[in-house]
């Protein structure tokens, strides 16, 4: 780590109401691309859990009732010492998630505005005022925030899946108990060392590192002083924490997986479909809920899409993220890669055509080789679960309705691409896809402005622009009689 110019940033231990704690067992880092530990992190018992969740149960009463204004000041001083020390924050995501250090940037600046929109937002929690049904009454509606805030969030994304979450939170008056991926806690010690000098309050932002995702699962889903609980992660562990809540009826919202389509109208421009597909697909080694999964193209520029995707995807270079010419870095695992292997093989046997790729890179265990499918059908292994890797599945299509289904036809409704140029189609196919997200002529969707989340089963509620703040919200009633 002798890379960092503020090697204060690296911390080992949780923040729990602005003490760091340590704890007798640790828990490993490793970079995925070398396999070498990077540092030791460590591992926190249920007992911290429970003392981060009185803390931020204390913090909330002062907290809220600071002004939007205050609290906004203070965020905007987190937002500004993330920025000021973006490269050292995006230097040990990539020693600890492996992503290239160029999208690690990306990623910092990416969590970082969550911070700054939210921080102004918080300013505008508007209540209402409703004519009510008699003379002699008022009815008047305010918003409060809802209280002590869980979230248990994954390695894909080390520091803007909490941003996003915490910074919403903390804008609506709420306090923060997060628990990162065991995988990449550094990043988010790192936050919270610089949620600490922005003048943060102790125990609004709690960060606990633990290698028991179960165990503190279910403290964070049970315990009654939790008030709202947030996820980022695979649908089936979602459904599970959604089952949990239900003991104490929490308030949740869910940013599960997705199995997003990616189609090519015959009417697109295809060289800009090419980069779309790209950048949808191969971002974060194909890491990201909102990857492109299946590649609908239609059956009259099949070849040349194809073509022109296959030669730009063997251009992409393989390697440690640290490396500047690196494209694609190492996956998270090596189960990751074998699920990822095992998904290509089982769709070849059916009949899917390795037209690049197709196996575990050269650069080691941790690599795969970026990968282009041909020849796929929509019942393939590979396209009905997550790829979650650098794979890409591309399907040939006729018409219009034909796709529609093909694309509807999971349970899956996170993201979705299309590419055309008929503004009549543009409409029809955006209203008609079952996802909570469209990209129209663009393969990269995700923004603090915008409403980031999924229908069916990729998810409940939305995250960033003026809708994230209602997860984080109660609505309160007052009517006032005798007037
Ligand atoms: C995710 O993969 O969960 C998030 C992706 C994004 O924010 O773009």
């Amino acid at each position: 780590m002798d890379k960092l110019n503020d090697p204060s940033l690296l911390k080992c231990h949780s923040y729990i109401n602005g003490q760091w704690h340590p704890s007798d067992t640790q828990i490993a880092v490793t970079n995925p691309a070398t396999n070498e530990v990077i540092g030791y992190v460590s591992d926190a018992g249920i007992s911290d859990v429970e003392l981060a969740i009185d803390a931020a149960k204390v913090a909330f009463k002062t907290w809220s009732a600071h002004t939007a204004a205050e609290r906004a000041n203070l965020m905007r001083k987190w937002f500004d010492l993330l920025i000021a020390n973006q490269q050292d924050l995006a230097t040990i995501l990539t020693l600890e998630q492996g992503k290239p250090l160029a999208e690690a940037k990306a990623e910092i600046a990416y969590g970082a505005a969550y911070i700054e929109w939210f921080a102004e937002e918080g300013k505008r929690i508007y209540g209402d005022t409703i004519p009510a049904p008699a003379n002699d009454k008022r009815i008047v509606v305010i918003k409060q925030p809802v209280g002590v805030v869980a979230s248990i969030t994954p390695w894909n994304f080390p520091n803007a899946m909490i941003a996003r979450k915490a910074a919403a939170a903390l804008a609506a008056g709420c306090t923060f108990v997060g628990r990162p991926a065991s995988q990449t806690p550094l990043s988010a010690l790192a936050m919270a060392e610089l949620a600490e000098r922005a003048g943060i309050p102790s125990g609004v932002f709690n960060i606990v590192v633990d290698d028991d995702a179960k165990g503190i699962g279910q403290v964070l889903t049970q315990h009654p002083d939790i008030a709202k609980f947030t996820f980022t992660g695979s649908t089936q562990v979602g459904r599970q924490l959604i089952a949990q809540c239900a003991s104490t009826v929490k308030k949740v919202s869910m940013e599960l997986g997705g199995n997003a389509p990616f189609i090519v109208f015959d009417d697109a421009d295809i060289d800009a479909a090419v980069q779309g597909a790209i950048a949808a697909k191969y971002r974060n080694a194909g890491q990201t809920c909102v990857c492109a999964n299946r590649i609908f193209v239609h059956d009259s520029i099949l070849e040349e899409f194809t073509h022109k995707f296959s030669k730009t995807v063997s251009k992409l270079t393989i390697g440690n993220g640290l490396h500047e010419s690196t494209h694609i870095g190492p996956m998270i695992s090596t189960k990751a890669v074998a699920d990822v292997d095992n998904l290509v093989n089982a769709s070849v046997i059916l009949g899917a055509k390795v037209t690049l790729g197709g196996s575990v890179a050269k650069q080691g265990s941790h690599f795969y080789q970026p990968t282009v499918l041909t020849n796929v059908t929509n019942d393939m292994p590979i396209a009905k679960e997550e790829i979650f890797g650098p794979v890409s599945a591309i399907i040939s299509f006729t018409d219009e309705d034909e796709v529609i289904n093909m694309a509807n036809d999971t349970e899956y409704g996170l993201a979705a691409y299309f590419y055309a140029r008929d503004i009549g189609r543009v409409w029809r196919v955006s209203e008609a896809l079952q996802y909570g997200m469209i990209g129209i002529n663009e393969g990269i969707i995700s923004n603090a402005a915008a409403p980031f989340g999924g229908v069916k089963q990729s998810g409940i509620g939305r995250e960033g622009s003026k809708y994230g703040l209602d997860d984080y919200l109660e609505i309160k009633y007052l009517c006032i009689g005798g007037i």
